[in-house]
Order: C-alpha cells, then structure tokens, then sequence
C-alpha cells in the first residue's frame, strides 16, 4: 500500500483507470446529477478498488455484462470525504457505477435564473480543482491518475450544455429533454473534468478559438477576447504547438468564484473580466498558458501546486511582454508582489503553508491556497531563467515540456529534471530557499522599469501631500493606476477618498480589479459614499479574490462589522460553496 498523495484514496499498488465512460442526467428542480460513470482500465485487473467519493449516494456497482459486484462506502473524512471499496473478481477490465450527486456537492453550483444575466433559465457550473470531482463523479481523484474521457449529458430542452471536451454531436432525447455528447481523448487528471449548462451563445474567434457566454453578454466577451489567437501564436512561440485542438472559452454568471479556470479546450472564466477595454485579458493569457503548464504537464498533487501555478504566472507574463511590451510585463510582476505580499502577512503564523514543496497531511488544500505558489513560485522560475539565460532556458522549457508531457510529476522529479539539464543552476538561485523555506528570499528577482519608479515614488509621497498632475493622470493606463492604487498606504481619509474619485472617477469603473481596491480603500477609510457600491459589489460578484479584501477591510473597522455580517447573510444564498467558506473564515477572524 502506498498512498502518492494525502488528499485521495487512490493507492498506488493498485489499477489506474484509463479513460470513463460518463452519463449525466442534469435535475435542475432536485439540484442533483443523475450519473453513471465506467472506469475503464484497458487490461484485465482483480481485488480491492479504491474511488474517491464526497457525498455521493452510490445506487449499485457492477461489472458490465457480469452483474453487480460488492462494494463498501465508508465514513466519510471531513476533507476527503468516503472511500468507495469495490472487490473486483479476476479478468475485469471495467467497473461502472450509477450515483446521485447531493445537492450541496462542492463541484457543483446550480443557479436560479434570477442569477444569470438572461434572468430566464437555471445555470450549473462545475469547479473540480482542488479536490471536489469527487462530489461530481466517484473516481480516482488525484492528478497521479489520468484519463480520457467521454459524456453524454442530458439537460432541458433549450439549455445548452458544454464540458471540458470536444463536441460530439447532441439530439433531441423526445422528452422534452436534449442529449449532448462529448469526447476528451487526451488524457487529464480529475480535476480537469468541467461541465456547465446554460442558456449559451457562442461566437468564433479564430478558426480554433470561440467564446461561450449567455446570449446578453456575448458580443462583449466576443470583443473583450478577441485578441486571444495572437495570445495562442505567442504561446505556441514560448512552448511549442498549442496539444489541445480547440481553445474555447466560456464566461460564467458572477457567482463563478476564480477568475479562471484552465479546463482543457474550455477555459472557464469570470463575468468580471468584461471590463470593456480588454485590460483584464492577462487572466485569459493566465488560463492559455496552463494548456502546457499545468494541463500537459502536471503538479503529482496539490503538495506540488507551484509547479502549475507558478510557471503559468511566469508564462503569463512572458506572453505579455511579447503582446505588450517589458513595462506592461513589469507592472505585472509589481502587482504580483503585493499579492504575495498579502498572502505572506496571511500566513504568518502559518509560515509552514509559505514554502512552494508543500506538506498537507490532514490540510485541506483549498485552505492552504494563495498567491504564494503563483508568486514565489513564478520568481524561482524567472530566478532560473536569469541564471542561464533566455535562450538556454528556452530549450530547457522545450525539453522540460517533451520528456513530460501528459504525466503528473512532483517538485522532487522537476528538480532532477533541471540537475540533469541546467547542472548547478538549482543551487545557484538557492532554489532549497524557495521550496522548503518560509518567505521569500532575499536574492528573489527584482522587476523594475522607470515607469514602476515613478507610480511607486508618487504614491509614497500622498502622506505628505504629492499627488499625480492631471497630465500625469491622463497618461496612465488602467494597471498603471491599479499599481498606483495598490502603493497608496491602506489608511487614507475620506477626504483623500473623495480627492482619488475626483480625479479618477473610481466609482463607475468597470474594471474590477480597479473598483475592488478601490472599495477596500474606501471601506477601510469608512468613507460613506462608496458603501452603496460596496453593497452592490458583494451581492453580485462571488469571486473569492474580491470577497476576501472587501469583506475583510469592512469587518475590521468596528462600525461597519455589522454591516460585514449583514451583507454576507443577504449575499450567501447565491455565492458558490467555496466562496461562502472563504467569507465565513474572514469575518470569524475579527469575531469576538
Ligand atoms: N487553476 C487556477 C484556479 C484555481 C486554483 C482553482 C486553485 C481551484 C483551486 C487558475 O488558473 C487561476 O490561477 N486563476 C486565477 C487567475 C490569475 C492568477 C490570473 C484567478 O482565479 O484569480
Ligand atoms: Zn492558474
């Protein structure tokens, strides 16, 4: 027995499935998935089967065409759930299993219609990553496994239904119901698996890239992303042809708590990148680069994080400095180094979940998640690259991508990797600082431009009365002020705050990222005027990057505590599961 990682069942000594055959029957009034799952192993395989389950009502297991087989579902884990123990008899080579999902499965937010921009139809969507495939599908829930896949899944009549797959084909079932089929050929770990059903509209991008939306928002996302081909040429430039066929993307209702998600041949994103002006597109760049960081080569489990996150947030950066030159790429390091910034101040009686080599034993992984492995995970990559030039590192990504692509690997493999391509270059950065130690180390990259001076040197000087000139102002880009905004010191006035709407018109922004910081300013500086937009904010958006300042600087100032608990309770209803989680954890720091 031996057990490759701590948030799953699976047991190394036994069979890996290699490809599921899914039915999916989508019960909108009982907020459950109907489901049948074959496992196939592709060989013959006998004995104990463990799967990973979180809430599920398994209705039978057989082996098909043998008969039903015995099986054991155990007392659940408060992280990962209930083992699911078949007993195989000899010359098997597929098991399959019909189930219930529960309606509160983690993997599953099923929304009114009254939440969707249409206002006319339900919407489901899926979130697999971390580890909550398990409350979709009972399976070998862990990213050491992969598999193909295909699904049939059956929605209403006039839904539209889309997964983490190729279309293959859809009908009428004549009940008022419609069939849609799908195929994932290449292999991927559990918790790529995605599905949402909707009322959808698409529009073409390019000949291998289209946008999903509601029928309301499509022509914007259309707009909005239309750059994301010239995104996929750059990629393909950095790692190689783009392994997945089609780059779809779909934007979800505002409830959808990531920015994006990387789910292969369908990106999943944030309704709240609609910004109008295409200044949100790096989490599309983000989200495109996991197609190879990530997607084709794979963190063995979430111990490994980094080696998804941390190399897309540098690939991220490395195509916007192609597309948009080495000041935009700099401004991205800038706001990535508050972001970590924040997340370290987080951790700091944690200091053991600030290493990129985690240990989560017994830790629930969606706890332990932060900019952390994005950050300092994206400046030991960049600290390697400097090291042995661009070039050199280039060939190495090259050959890095070659010897693992569609396998899962831990950090101990990749630092092999790198000693027997880049010998000495590990020790070089300090690479042990990175991975095993808390922080950041001192001799981490710097990222610089005069531009980066100036906000920063400005925005030091607002405590003692320096103020960007108005043809200063006119000239800065939207991530220009973001940086700006996120240098000011965290305690302002409301006369400050009304100086900063005046002259950047913060309220009626439509980039988010722009608005949310703004609003933490505001709340934190208790300024009146901003708290209707604050309300209306967190009533409608449950991405957990903005929940968590928002609510946080409300419910540290005491007056507006009750105001933090208030919102949540109105709000929570429609926030995702995890988004909820994430909220409750905040304000219960400032409850006494
Ligand atoms: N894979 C992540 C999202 C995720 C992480 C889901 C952990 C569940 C658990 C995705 O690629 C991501 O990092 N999204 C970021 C985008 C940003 C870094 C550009 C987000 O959602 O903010
Ligand atoms: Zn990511």
């Amino acid at each position: 027995m031996s057990f490759p990682d701590p948030h799953s069942y699976y047991d190394s000594a036994q069979p890996k499935a290699r490809r599921l055959r899914l039915k999916l029957r989508v019960d909108f009034d009982a907020k459950r998935i109907a489901g049948e799952v074959v496992l196939e192993f592709g060989r013959d395989i006998a004995g104990t089967l463990d799967l990973d389950t979180k809430g599920l009502e398994i209705q039978s297991v057989q082996v098909p065409g043998l008969g039903p087989i015995p099986w054991e579902l155990e007392e659940p884990d408060a992280i990962k759930g209930s083992r699911l123990r078949l007993e195989v008899p000899a010359g098997t080579h597929e098991v399959a299993v019909t189930y219930l999902t529960a309606p509160d499965a983690m993997a599953l937010q099923w929304l009114d219609a009254a939440q969707t921009e249409g206002k006319v139809a339900p919407y489901l969507f899926s979130q697999c990553q971390q580890i909550h495939a398990r409350t979709m599908v009972p399976c070998q829930d862990t990213p050491v496994v992969r598999v193909a896949y295909q699904a049939e899944v059956t929605v209403p009549e006039g839904l539209t239904a889309v997964m983490s797959a190729g279309p293959a084909g859809d009908e009428a079932t004549g009940d008022g119901r419609h069939t849609f089929r799908f195929t994932m050929p290449q292999p991927i770990p559990s918790y790529l698996l995605a599905l949402a059903v909707g009322r959808l509209a698409s529009r073409d991008l390019s000949p291998r890239a289209r946008v999903w939306a509601e029928p309301e928002t499509v022509d914007a996302a259309a707009w909005e992303f239309a750059g994301v081909e010239d995104m996929i040429v750059k990629a393909e430039g950095l790692f190689g042809t783009y392994p997945w066929d089609r780059y779809d993307m779909l934007v979800l209702p505002p409830s959808f708590p990531y920015g994006g998600m990387e789910n292969p041949r369908m990106t999943f994103l944030t309704p709240t990148l609609l910004a109008g002006d295409r200044s949100l597109v790096d989490v599309v760049a983000h989200e495109l680069a996991h197609s190879w960081t990530g997607n084709l080569v794979t963190n063995a489990s979430m111990e490994h994080f980094w080696l998804n996150e941390g190399f897309t947030v540098w690939a991220e950066r490395k195509i916007l400095r192609t597309l948009h030159g080495d000041d935009a790429a700099a401004l991205g390091w800038a706001m990535g180094q508050k972001a970590l910034e924040d997340s370290l101040a987080r951790f700091q009686a944690e200091p053991h979940l600030t290493v990129l080599r985690l240990h989560l034993e017994g830790i629930d992984p969606d706890d332990a998640f932060s900019s952390i492995p994005y950050e300092k995970g994206a400046r030991l990559v960049a600290a390697l690259e400097r090291e042995v030039g661009e070039e050199r590192f280039h060939r190495f990504l090259r050959d890095y991508m070659d010897a693992h692509r569609f396998t899962s690997i831990t950090t101990e493999q990749f630092c092999a990797f790198v000693d027997a391509k880049l010998p000495g270059a590990l020790e070089a950065v300090h690479a042990d600082a990175y991975l095993n130690e808390p922080g950041l180390p001192a001799s981490a990259p710097q990222f610089q431009s005069a531009q980066l001076d100036t906000l920063t040197a400005l925005a030091e000087s607002w405590a003692t009365g320096g103020r960007p000139t108005a043809s200063q102002i006119a000239g800065w880009s939207t991530n220009e002020l973001l940086v700006y905004l996120q240098k000011l010191p965290r305690q302002v006035t409301a006369a400050d705050c009304v100086w900063l709407d005046a002259h950047f018109q913060l309220m009626g922004r439509g980039n988010h990222e722009i608005l949310v910081e703004w609003l933490t300013l505001a709340a934190a500086a208790d300024y009146e005027p901003a708290f209707p937009k604050i309300s209306e904010v967190l009533l409608r958006v449950g991405r957990m990057k903005y929940l968590r300042p928002l609510y946080g600087a409300l419910a540290a100032t005491p007056r507006t505590r009750a105001l933090a608990r208030d919102l949540f309770a109105a709000a929570s209803p429609g926030y995702h599961g995890l988004s909820r989680r994430v909220v409750a954890s905040v304000l219960e720091t400032y409850e006494k």
